[in-house]
């Protein structure tokens, strides 16, 4: 799998000091609110098992499968939802924990759809940024790191469901897929 990697962007030490960081910033923020964590599948599954024990006050878990992409590199922009939540959000504190906001068309989607189901409150918690492909106006409350227009697996991400067990977050070389930047 490594032949297939570019370039390694943030590596093991990188990810484990950054989701320490978040998981103390959001142990900070949240005392007292007892939120839900809600692991958008499959991508934030590794994030999400590493950010929750970095979190140091009480708090809940759930996931959700949405997905945008299909089996291509290329966002198809149709949000579908594939298995949803097992708990009731009315009044609840949620935190949505993302792999990776890209064009924002999943994030859109889900903001809104939490909004009408009643939860208090709704932010964002995504290890990875790519801003220069933003489609939709939403942002992320709390980002791990900036990345450029790339396409990158590891670390949960993955290209046609593979490469999601590398324990680092690396640029998929260019022969192995097909990806146009946006220009
Ligand atoms: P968006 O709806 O375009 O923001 O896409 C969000 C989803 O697309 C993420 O949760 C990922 O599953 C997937 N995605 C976007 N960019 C990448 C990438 O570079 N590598 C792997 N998956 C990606
Ligand atoms: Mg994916």
């Amino acid at each position: 799998m490594r032949a297939d990697i570019q370039e390694i962007l943030l590596d093991e030490e990188a990810l484990e000091k950054r989701v320490s960081e978040l998981g103390a910033k959001i142990s900070e923020e949240y005392d007292g609110m007892n939120p839900i964590l809600i692991g958008i599948l499959k991508g934030s599954g590794i994030f999400l098992s590493d950010l929750m024990r970095k979190i140091t006050i009480p708090m809940e878990i759930d996931f959700l499968k949405a997905s945008s992409y299909g089996s291509s590199a290329q966002s198809s922009g149709v949000v579908q939802l594939e298995n949803d939540l097992s708990v009731d959000v009315r009044g609840r504190t949620i935190i949505l924990v993302e792999d990776i906001v890209d064009t924002g068309n999943t994030l859109k989607y889900l903001l809104e759809r939490f909004a009408s189901l009643g939860a208090v409150e709704v932010k964002v918690c995504s290890l990875l940024n790519k801003a220069g492909r933003r489609e939709q106006n939403v942002v992320a409350d709390y980002i791990g790191f900036e990345i450029p227009d790339a396409f990158v697996v590891g670390y949960g991400l993955d290209f046609a469901q593979k490469y999601r067990n590398l324990p680092y977050i690396g640029i998929l070389k260019k022969e192995i897929y097909q990806y146009r930047p946006k220009k």
